[in-house]
């Protein structure tokens, strides 16, 4: 009899779906958070595949001597906590799952958004201190405002829509994706300097990489709308956060809504101590609808990839034969 099929899980997924997984009998699972990024390349060698969500980083050093690894899960969107050069050198497939979280972090945008435009947070708190601020918090109307959509992806897509269902102006940059389809999106294409120039909001859904690192610099939020508000709900590093916190500083922008943060958690005396800075800590995903479809989803398909070969929405490429 050949041995059992070993998958470790190293994040926090949803409990039901990983209790009905474990107990379909078909693999091993074993759930290990937390585990020390030293022990870590000696941890993951004992497994044929891994389930991560953002909390674990699987470095060059972590695969450097895979042992039993092939393929690694990642439940969510984003792969920059993979090293996936070097899971290709070592022969992992990565896969993830493209779309389960877009609908969460979409509605997370747009509640960001609103919040930035009335204040939500600051005036409630302030009212739970006692303080009764009517005129502090003096807020805008989204209708007929003008948002600007960088990336537009599964996420930029889920926005648009619901950004047009509140009666906003979209507009939308995004290389890699043609004028014809944004159109059909209702998204009216620009470069991204006049996104910038142009927008009342402008929010960000594209991938970190060495490319898109501090897309957003001081000489991009100079070029943005004085009195603008920027949202981001895709990842830290897009944005310069001291030429960001001089913005805020000057009254250049008038706000900005953080989910996701150059170093997680961040200083909370830093940007996200600043009046004008709503933060939450990485929630954009965080429903419990996002989170079961998730798990649900990398657990099968690293599953299926083990005990048949099937790779699906693999992010590097699958080892032939
Ligand atoms: P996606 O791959 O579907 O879309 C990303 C889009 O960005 C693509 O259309 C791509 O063409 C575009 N893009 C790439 N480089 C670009 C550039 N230089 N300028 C403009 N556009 C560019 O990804 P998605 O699922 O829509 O996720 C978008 C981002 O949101 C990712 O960074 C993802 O990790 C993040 N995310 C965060 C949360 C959260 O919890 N805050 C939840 C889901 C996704
Ligand atoms: C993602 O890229 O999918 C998000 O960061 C959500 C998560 O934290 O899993």
């Amino acid at each position: 009899m050949s041995d059992p099929v070993r998958i470790l899980i190293s994040d926090p997924l949803d409990p039901e779906t990983v209790e009905r997984f474990s107990s379909s009998g078909d693999v091993e699972v074993v759930v290990q958070t937390g585990i020390d990024p030293a022990e870590l390349p000696a941890v993951v060698r004992q497994y044929h595949g891994m389930v991560v969500r953002s909390g674990t980083r699987v470095t060059a050093e972590a695969l450097a001597d895979p042992g039993l690894l092939r393929v690694i899960g990642r439940a969510g969107s984003g792969v920059d906590n993979i090293d996936l050069d070097a899971a290709t050198a070592a022969g992992v497939v990565v896969m993830n799952t493209p779309g389960g979280n877009s609908v969460a972090a979409a509605e997370h945008t747009l509640a960001l958004l609103t919040s930035l435009a009335r204040h939500l947070p600051q005036a409630a708190t302030d009212l739970k201190a006692g303080n009764w601020n009517r005129k502090r918090y003096m807020g805008t109307e989204v209708t007929g405002k003008t948002l600007g959509i960088v990336g537009l992806g599964r996420v930029g897509r889920e926005v648009a829509l619901r950004a047009r269902g509140m009666h906003m102006e979209v507009l939308g940059y995004d290389p890699y994706v043609s004028d014809a389809v944004a159109a059909e999106l209702g998204i009216a294409p620009r470069t991204l300097p006049d996104l910038l120039a142009e927008s009342d909001f402008v929010t960000l859904h594209l991938p970190i990489s060495g490319d898109t690192r501090h897309l957003i610099d001081a000489a991009a939020i100079a070029a943005m709308k004085p009195g603008a508000r920027l949202i981001n709900c895709a990842r830290g590093g897009l944005v310069d956060e001291a030429a960001l916190a001089s913005a805020l500083e000057s009254g250049h922008l008038a706000g900005a809504a953080l989910d996701v943060f150059e170093a997680e958690p961040p200083d909370p005396d830093g940007l996200v101590g600043m009046p004008g800075v709503i933060a939450t800590p990485h929630l954009g995903a965080s429903t419990r609808e996002a989170q079961i479809r998730v798990a649900a989803e990398i657990c099968e398909k690293v599953k299926n990839y083990l005990l048949d070969g099937t790779a699906r929405d693999a992010v590097n490429p699958v080892p032939k034969g």
